[in-house]
């Protein structure tokens, strides 16, 4: 098989392209390398465009037909929550633009499975505490929005011309399944702390007011080697006839505050994290957890890791990329 991964060369992307290497597959990646990097994909071939070109149509259709591509998976998109609330235009074009290319391109080149990285943000602020996909998605920035539209688009297609398309809506990702595939970006909590700390600053929590047992954020976090592993799950999911729900939570039904996660760190690292209020930041849910009750029981997948690991991967990695942090007493 031949799958193509737009935003493999990206920190989610590169873990699945290892896992499809791994198991036999063919990849294509298609990226412009923004974030992702290059000698991430394995030898993989990869079409230097951003997904939201107009061009980027014709080059995965080329792509699509040279390489006998059978499907896609969709990860290259904007990410931020933060900047989305500032910059909205900007997401809907590239996250919205980007699947409608995709989703162009597949009909096409008549390539009919289709994973997207969708979103635990097309929730918003859920009424229960472990969020079900039978909840309103009712999200409340932007990032969110577009992630919802683009599972619209994915179902509209799947309609008018047989795409079979499921949407994964993530948790929060951390973790690193090898220590060459750390996150590379800094956009995230546990990086941005680990980044403020390489730069001789103490981490800083954005509120410690919400309405949640510590006053800090409460995430679902997940370890990237679990979430990948989701994805091939969904593969093969898609192959079959008979496929019930086209949309599956990534999660563990487990959350974590934004001060667990620090104090977590602190102890896997050693290091000593004073960290610094800083003020709530737009756009920001106080509590997102997510049931993986139905991704169990549809496709058999559970994750396989727990904070503990997922921080110890991320140290792990850290250390062994270009800023290391030198810890007291070593
Ligand atoms: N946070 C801090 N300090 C920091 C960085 C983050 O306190 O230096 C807090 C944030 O305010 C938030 C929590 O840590 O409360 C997690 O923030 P992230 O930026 O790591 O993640 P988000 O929850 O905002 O968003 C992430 C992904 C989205 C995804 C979402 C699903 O970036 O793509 O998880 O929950 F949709």
């Amino acid at each position: 098989m031949t799958i193509l991964v737009t935003g493999g060369a990206g920190y989610i992307g590169a873990h699945v392209v290892r896992l499809l290497q791994q198991q036999g597959d063919q990849v294509v990646v298609v990226d412009n390398l923004s974030t992702g990097q290059r000698d991430r994909v394995g030898g993989a071939p990869i079409i230097e465009v951003d997904i939201a070109e107009d061009r980027a149509v014709d080059l995965m259709v080329d792509a699509m037909r040279e390489h006998s591509v059978t499907a896609v998976i969709h990860f290259a998109a904007q990410k931020q929550v933060g900047e989305s609330v500032a910059r909205p235009a900007y997401y809907y074009h590239q996250n919205i633009g980007g699947m409608a290319n995709v989703i162009t391109a597949m009909e096409r080149a008549q390539v009919r499975d289709l994973v997207f990285s969708s979103s635990a943000a097309t929730y918003g602020m859920p009424p229960t505490a472990i969020v079900e996909e039978t909840a309103d998605p009712r999200p409340i920035n932007p990032y969110g929005e577009t992630k919802l539209v683009g599972e619209w688009m994915g179902r509209a297609a799947g309609k008018a011309w047989g795409l079979r398309f499921a949407a994964l809506r993530y948790f929060n990702v951390a973790g690193s399944g090898w220590d060459d595939l750390g996150d590379p970006a800094v956009l995230n909590l546990v990086p941005m702390v680990l980044d403020r700390i390489a730069n001789g600053k103490q981490p800083l929590i954005f509120g410690n007011d919400y309405d949640t047992p510590d006053g800090t954020c409460v995430r679902d976090y997940i370890h990237v080697l679990d979430l990948a592993q989701a994805h091939i799950d969904t593969l093969t999911y898609l192959a079959k006839d008979e496929r019930p729900y086209d949309v599956f939570n990534v999660g563990t039904g487990t959350g974590s505050s934004v001060r667990e996660v620090l104090d977590g760190l602190a102890r896997v690292s050693g290091l000593a994290i004073e960290p610094e209020l800083f003020e709530r930041r737009a756009g920001d849910p106080p509590h997102l957890v997510g049931s993986p009750a139905r991704i169990n029981e549809t496709l058999g997948w559970t994750a396989q890791n727990g904070l503990e690991e997922i921080l110890t991967s991320a140290w792990t990695a850290w250390q062994t990329g270009p800023r290391r942090i030198s810890v007291a007493g070593e």
